[in-house]
C-alpha cells in the first residue's frame, strides 16, 4: 500500500492491484462465449461519462432527480441519525451534487471516497479539499466491489453511503455479499445510506432506459467504441440497435446491443463472430421492493432500518444501521 499527501487536508492511499481498471483481455472473455456480455465497466470512457451525465438529466431517467429531492427533504433526520464527529465513507467518489449534500449536512471529521480509477479519485478529491479545507479527506483508490481491508483503523463512528442504486448493477448474490462486507467495514456502531431504485410499472422503468432523445441508446452503443479503442477492434456501433427493458419476473432492467446482420469482427486479433439478431449483454439493473431490501440488508448484519421516498415512491434512500 503506498500513502501519499497530497495536501494540507488530502492524503491518496493506493490499494488497487492492477495499474488500468481496463485490460482488453477483459472485454474479450465475454465475446468468445456463447451468451456474449462486455463489463459494464467498460461504458465509462471520457465520453460515456458524459453521456451519462446527460442520462441523469433526462426527463424519462427519474432516478438521480428522485434521490436528490430525498436528500433535500431529509438532510436533517439524516445528519441527525448520523451523529457527529463521524467518518463519512462513499463507495464510488462523487465530486457531485449528493456529495456536497451529504458532506454539508453531516459535517463528518473525516471523509472517505472510495473509487476504482485513480485519476477521477484524485480529482474529485483535490476540488472537495479546496471546497471544505476543515474537512479531513482520506481517498482510497480500490474496487470496493472485491475483497479488500481498510489500510488504517478508525475509532469513530462510520457511515457508509452508496448512492444513484448502484447496488442494482450487482446481481441478488453479489449484492448480499457486497452489503455483508460493507457491514464489517462500518463496524458494529457503524450504518449505511442505500440508495435503491424501487420496482415499479413496467411502463416508467422502459422509458427511463428509453429515452426519446436517444441519449441511453448512444450510451449504451458507446461501449463499442471504448473496446474498438481498448483492443483495435472494429465493431460498427450504427450496425447494433440498443435494447433495454424491465423483465417483471427477474425485477430487473436488462441491457442489450442487438446486431443487425451477421458480422465478423476482429478483437485483439481473434475474430469474433456475431449472428443477426445475437445480443451482447451490458448491463443489469436490479429493482427492489421496501421489503426485498430491507430483507437482504437484514441478512448482510443490519437490524434497524430508516427509509424516506420521493413524492411519487419512486425511488428510495434507506438508513441501515
Ligand atoms: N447504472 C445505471 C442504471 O442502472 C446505468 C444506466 C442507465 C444504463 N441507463 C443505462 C446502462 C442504459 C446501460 C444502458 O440505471
Amino acid at each position: 500500500m503506498n500513502e501519499e499527501l497530497i495536501g494540507p487536508n488530502l492524503s491518496f492511499f493506493d490499494l488497487s492491484s492492477r495499474e488500468s481498471l481496463f485490460f482488453p483481455e477483459d472485454a474479450l472473455e465475454g465475446l468468445l462465449v456463447n451468451e456474449k456480455w462486455l463489463s459494464s465497466k467498460f461504458f465509462y470512457d471520457q465520453n460515456g461519462s458524459d453521456l451519462f451525465q446527460k442520462i441523469t438529466e433526462l426527463p424519462e431517467y427519474y432516478l438521480t432527480k428522485a434521490e436528490i429531492e430525498i436528500l433535500g427533504d431529509n438532510l436533517d433526520e439524516i445528519s441527525e441519525l448520523a451523529g457527529e464527529d463521524s467518518v463519512l465513507i462513499e463507495f464510488g467518489s462523487g465530486p457531485s451534487l449528493k456529495s456536497r449534500m451529504l458532506l454539508k449536512a453531516i459535517k463528518p471529521s473525516i471523509y472517505m471516497p472510495l473509487d476504482i480509477s485513480k485519476a477521477y479519485l484524485l480529482e474529485t478529491s483535490k476540488s472537495l479539499a479546496s471546497e471544505f479545507s476543515s474537512l479531513e479527506i482520506k481517498a482510497i483508490c480500490v474496487d470496493y466491489t472485491r475483497p479488500f481491508r481498510l489500510p488504517f483503523t478508525l475509532d469513530k463512528k462510520r457511515v457508509g453511503c452508496f448512492l444513484g442504486s448502484s447496488l442494482g448493477n450487482f446481481n441478488k448474490h453479489n449484492a448480499l455479499s457486497f452489503l455483508r462486507q460493507t457491514k464489517k467495514h462500518l463496524g458494529d456502531d457503524g450504518a449505511l445510506l442505500l440508495g435503491v431504485d424501487m420496482k415499479k410499472s413496467k411502463k416508467i422503468l422502459d422509458k427511463a432506459y428509453n429515452d426519446s432523445a436517444g441519449i441511453t441508446a448512444r450510451f449504451n452503443l458507446n461501449i463499442l467504441n471504448h473496446v474498438n479503442k481498448l483492443c483495435a477492434a472494429k465493431f460498427d456501433p450504427s450496425n447494433f440497435s440498443h435494447l433495454a427493458g424491465y423483465d417483471e419476473g427477474l425485477g430487473c432492467v436488462q441491457m442489450h446491443l442487438v446486431s443487425e446482420f451477421e458480422q465478423k469482427i476482429k478483437v485483439l486479433n481473434t475474430e469474433i463472430e456475431i449472428s443477426k439478431g445475437e445480443k451482447i449483454h451490458t448491463e443489469d439493473s436490479y429493482k427492489y421492493s421496501p421489503s426485498e431490501i430491507e430483507s437482504l440488508a437484514l441478512k448482510a448484519g443490519f437490524s434497524r432500518s430508516v427509509s424516506w421516498f420521493d413524492e411519487k415512491g419512486y425511488f428510495g434512500l434507506f438508513y441501515f444501521s
